[in-house]
C-alpha cells in the first residue's frame, strides 16, 4: 500500500510557499497541503483561490471576534462613555475609520437621539460587507452606511464631518500620524475626534512559567498590532495633528481567576499568532490550551489597558 502524502501547512505567500505550492500540486501523491496561513487576509483568500488551498478562516476569525468583543458589555460600556463625551447625537455626519463589522457605527447609528448618518470605512471589503449586512440585520441601515477606503487616504472632502471615530484602529495602523491628519482634514473646526484602542504594550497573561509568560506576550502582541505604544504617544500627536484633547479615559480590562472578556480573545489569538511568524518560539497550541485550563481551574489571569480619547478639531 502506497504511503499517504505528506501533509504540511504553508505560512505567508512569497516566492517559497509559491515554490513548495509547485512542488506539492507537481507530486500529489507525495504532499498535500492542509492550508494556507497569510498574515492579510485579503492576500491569502486570493492565493488560496489561484491555487485551489484550503486557507485559514482569518477573516472569519476576526469578525466573530470584532462581533464578540463590540457586544461584551464592558467593551460596549467604554463605547458608551466615550461616545457620550464626545456628544455624538449632536453630529449630523460621523466618520467610523477602520470600522471593521461596524461595531462602534452601528452603535452610533441605533442611538434613539442620533439623528445623523455614519459613514464606515474599512480597507477590508470582506468586513465592509459584513457591516453592511449586519447594519441591516439591526435595522440601522437607513442610518449608516460602509465602504472599502483607507484612513489614511480618506476619499471625503474637507470639513465634510462633525464627528471622527476610530474604534481600535491606531494600534493596526503603521502611520497613526497620517490618519490623524486626515482625521483632522475630513472634520470641520470644532468637530470631535473619538480614538479608542488598547494599550497593547500592557497585555499579559498569566502561565505556570513567568518567563515564558514574557515569551508568549510579546509574541502575542507583535502578533496582532503594529503600534502596543500607540496611546502613550497620543496626547502628543493628537496637539500636532491639530486637536485639543477634552477628556480622557481609563480603563483596565482584567479577568482574574476565570475568563470572561478574554474568553473569546484565545482561540483568535491562537490563530493569529502562527502568521506572524512567532511559531517558532511561542507554540500557539500550547499558549492557548494552558489559559484554557487555567480559566478551567480557576487560575486564569488575562489583562489589558484601554483608553479613550476625546479630542477638538482646531
Ligand atoms: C481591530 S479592528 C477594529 C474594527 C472595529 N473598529 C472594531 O472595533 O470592532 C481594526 C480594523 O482596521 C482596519 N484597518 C487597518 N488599517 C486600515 C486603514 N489604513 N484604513 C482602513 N481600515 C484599516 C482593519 O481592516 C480592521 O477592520
Amino acid at each position: 500500500m502506497a504511503d499517504a502524502p505528506v501533509r504540511f501547512g504553508l505560512i505567508g505567500g512569497g516566492w517559497r510557499a509559491e515554490f513548495f505550492t509547485r512542488i506539492a500540486a507537481a507530486m500529489p501523491d507525495r504532499f498535500e497541503i492542509a492550508g494556507v496561513h497569510l498574515r492579510d487576509p485579503e492576500k491569502a483568500a486570493a492565493f488560496g483561490a489561484r491555487w485551489r488551498l484550503p486557507v485559514c478562516d482569518t477573516l472569519e476569525a476576526l469578525a466573530a471576534r470584532f462581533e464578540a468583543r463590540g457586544r461584551h458589555p464592558v467593551f460596549s460600556r467604554m463605547l458608551g462613555h466615550y461616545l457620550e463625551a464626545m456628544d455624538i447625537d449632536a453630529a449630523s455626519a460621523v466618520l467610523d475609520l477602520g470600522c471593521g463589522t461596524g461595531i462602534a457605527a452601528r452603535r452610533i447609528a441605533a442611538r434613539r437621539q442620533f439623528a445623523g448618518t455614519v459613514v464606515g470605512i474599512d480597507r477590508s471589503p470582506y468586513l465592509v460587507a459584513a457591516a453592511h449586512h449586519l447594519a441591516r440585520d439591526d435595522g440601522v441601515a437607513d442610518h449608516a452606511e460602509f465602504r472599502v477606503g483607507d484612513a489614511g487616504r480618506i476619499d471625503t472632502a474637507d470639513g465634510a464631518y462633525d464627528a471622527v471615530v476610530a474604534h481600535t484602529l491606531l494600534s493596526h495602523v503603521d502611520d497613526p500620524r497620517s490618519v490623524l491628519g486626515e482625521a483632522a482634514r475630513v472634520l470641520r473646526a470644532g468637530g470631535m475626534l473619538g480614538v479608542f484602542d488598547g494599550d497593547y504594550a500592557s497585555l499579559t497573561f498569566g502561565h505556570p512559567d513567568p518567563d515564558m509568560a514574557r515569551r508568549y506576550d510579546d509574541a502575542l502582541v507583535r502578533s496582532i498590532v503594529t503600534g502596543p505604544r500607540v496611546m502613550r504617544q497620543l496626547p502628543r500627536l493628537l496637539q500636532t495633528a491639530g486637536f485639543e484633547l477634552t477628556s480622557s479615559l481609563a480603563y483596565v480590562v482584567a479577568d482574574v481567576g476565570t475568563a470572561d472578556v478574554w474568553a473569546s480573545a484565545i482561540d483568535t489569538y491562537r490563530r493569529l499568532m502562527p502568521q506572524a511568524g512567532v511559531v517558532t518560539e511561542a507554540d500557539p497550541d500550547a499558549w492557548a490550551d494552558q489559559l484554557q485550563q487555567d480559566a478551567a481551574a480557576g487560575v486564569f489571569f488575562g489583562s489589558c489597558n484601554y483608553y479613550a480619547y476625546v479630542a477638538r478639531r482646531t
